[in-house]
């Protein structure tokens, strides 16, 4: 939601930043604006995509080794050019761009027009400008790096909300300021360049030694140095990582749209969530990253599990894993909700935040609401040393390598092989036999071909897209552990074709949602060959005999659903419980193709944003 990235170094900042921008345009995409410091401040903003922005940069091109960018999602303020960051301070000296939300903006404003501030935006961010900028002109002395810092932290102090901030200031050329509050920041170390970005996918391919900020971190960097303290004035300890990734893997290679690219790495994301995990000799999974003793993981009474959009519905699927297969008592909340329920919970109830970015404000906020309740607290993540995943009290990584589209693919099959993992951990030390634990490693070893070959229709499931894009409206429908599938599916087709499109039980169809059944809505049933497969084809008749078109999705060999379905999409035979990581393949590559055959922009869906770090 939002991002940013600064450079400062010896080469021309303005193609750096751009195609960093172009890199974490999955953050937001209704505005994009850089300013270089060469001598004076050059501001280049606009509405639109980064491809607007660097159509204005062709035109009126801006020279400088020093400068900081941003790529906005919208919240305070309309999408138009004067919202568009970065913005000044009342001097036009002192630059920001920010992610985040400044919640007593409209205050501090007031006081600051009643003073004389002439603001040009609707936006929270130039009143920070605002705020900072006069900090630096009350602070006595020349102009320094420290001055620039001061005047941060003056200003921070006074707001309340969340910031990821970039600074520069024309008194202080060779200093760029950042700061974090809730919202990330990551300080790349460069070779007489240094760069501060909101996520490391922006700067791989300069370096790949990063320092991960934390909040409150206030960091002061020039080309070839750096100094972190904090906004209380304090000293902050930090590590420099290395980036797992390469700039490969955030590139889209040959595929036409990211998303088509992580559909077809599921193979491999799902291998490397098991890999290392699955132990032989004793027949379980391997989950050290959890930090419990045997005595601990027995002991949990009852499990918690909560997210966000897709990694809710990667929860509600471990719901039904974990009391199939460990027989504990799990529920799963919206984050969104968790944060203010105040759900009763006894101490040994386990909470887990689940978050591909780590860094979903709603999953933080209930995170820490768990954590300050006393309940040990767990994430599934994605994004290495992201912010739920540093304050969360242990977890699991999903390993998927980056995920770009702003619809989540692999991390859904990664969240949900992980939540499989730990399915079998607890079960087998409950009531699974080591037989069955072996069983279930086997199956599980098994499904990243299975995938493989789902992906090979991929031209079978575009021609039923193709058939099926006259639709205004879709339902999709599953039961047991294909309900959560059908959830995923509709929020799938949403997010990026904009048809509308509903998940729910199939036997829910006769208590409301079959009234709007018709030949103008086609359905998709989610029945694969499992307990409650005949009475899933029951349904499939009832929507049939109100002239519903229908598509299957259908186990390799259940030659029934050919009967009553008008397309079937087969998937290989798997156990009940490993259903969802081969039946929402097929949902992933309908809704991809419908969108690319509406002409829709598939990786960038309109007012969406990848990594949502406002409440
Ligand atoms: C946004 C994205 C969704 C994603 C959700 C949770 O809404 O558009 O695709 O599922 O955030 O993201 P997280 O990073 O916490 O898994």
């Amino acid at each position: 939601m939002c991002g940013i990235i600064g450079y400062i170094g010896k080469s021309e900042a303005a193609p750096i930043l751009l195609e960093g921008l172009r890199r974490l345009e999955y953050r937001g995409y209704d505005s994009a604006g850089l300013a270089i410091l060469n001598g004076e401040l050059s501001l280049r903003k606009c509405k639109g995509r980064i491809a607007n922005l660097a159509d204005l940069i062709a035109r009126e091109p801006v020279c400088g080794s020093i400068g900081i960018s941003h790529t906005r999602w919208a919240t305070h303020g309309g999408v138009t050019d004067e919202n568009a960051h970065p913005h000044f301070d009342q001097s036009g000296k002192l630059a920001i761009v920010h992610n985040g939300v400044i919640e007593n903006y409209q205050t501090l404003k007031d006081q600051l027009i009643a003073k004389g501030h002439f603001f040009k935006s609707q936006t929270d961010t130039e009143v920070l400008a605002h705020l900072i900028g006069i900090h630096y002109d009350a602070l006595p002395g020349e102009a320094s790096r420290q001055r620039l810092v001061e005047a941060v932290r003056g200003a921070l102090k006074e707001v309340i909300g969340t910031y990821g901030i970039a600074v520069m200031h024309q008194a202080v050329p060779g200093t760029l300021v950042g700061a974090r509050r809730g919202s990330p920041l990551v300080l790349g170390i460069g070779k007489g360049e240094n760069f501060l970005a909101s996520d490391v996918s922006a700067i791989v391919g300069h370096t790949r030694e990063a320092v991960y900020l934390r909040d409150y971190d206030i960091v002061a960097l020039d080309g070839v140095d750096f100094e972190i303290s904090t906004v209380n004035g304090g000293t902050s300890g930090f590590e420099v990582s290395t980036v797992e990734f390469s700039e490969d893997d955030v590139s889209k290679g040959d595929y036409p749209h990211y998303m088509l690219k992580e559909i077809f790495e599921q193979p491999d994301s799902m291998a490397n969530a098991f890999r290392g995990r699955l132990s032989t000799e004793e027949s379980t999974a391997k989950l050290g990253g959890l930090n419990m003793t045997p005595k601990e993981l027995r002991d949990i009474e009852r499990i918690v599990l909560t997210g966000c959009g897709t990694a809710c519905h990667a929860a509600m699927v471990g719901e039904y894993l974990l009391e199939h297969l460990a027989h504990i008592p799990t529920e799963v909340e919206f984050a969104s909700e968790f944060r203010y329920r105040n759900m009763p919970m006894n101490k040994d109830t386990l909470v887990f935040a689940i978050s591909q970015s780590g860094e979903t404000a709603d999953t933080l906020a209930a995170l820490r609401e768990s954590q300050r309740k006393g309940h040990r607290t767990l994430a599934i993540c994605n994004n290495v040393a992201s912010t739920i995943a540093r304050e969360s009290d242990g977890g699991v990584y999903m390993h998927a390598g980056p995920e770009i589209g702003v619809a989540a693919t692999k991390s859904f099959t990664s969240q949900v092989g992980v939540l499989t993992l730990l399915g079998l951990l607890l079960g087998r030390i409950h009531h699974l036999s080591t037989s069955e634990g072996i069983q279930i490693m086997e199956e599980l070893n098994a499904i990243p071909d299975k995938v493989r070959t789902i992906l090979k229709q991929s031209d079978y499931i575009k021609s039923i897209a193709e058939k099926y894009s006259y639709a205004k409206a879709m339902m999709f429908l599953g039961r047991q552990f294909s309900y959560p599938v059908a959830m995923e599916g509709a929020l799938k087709m949403k997010e990026i074709s904009y048809i509308h499109a509903e998940g729910h039980p199939s036997a829910e169809l006769k208590h409301g949602v079959i009234a709007l059944i018709s030949p103008e809505v086609p359905s998709v049933f989610i029945a694969p060959d499992d307990s409650v497969f005949d009475k899933n084809v029951s349904n499939i008749e009832e929507v049939k005999a109100r002239k519903g078109p229908v598509i299957a999705i259908g186990t390799e060999g259940s030659t029934k659903l050919e009967k009553v379905a008008d397309d079937v999409i087969y998937i290989p035979p798997c156990p009940d419980f490993l259903s969802p990581l081969l039946s929402v393949i097929p949902l992933q590559l309908l809704s991809y193709h419908l969108a690319v055959k509406l002409g829709c922009d598939v990786d960038k869906p309109r007012n969406l944003a990848k990594s949502v770090t406002v409440e």
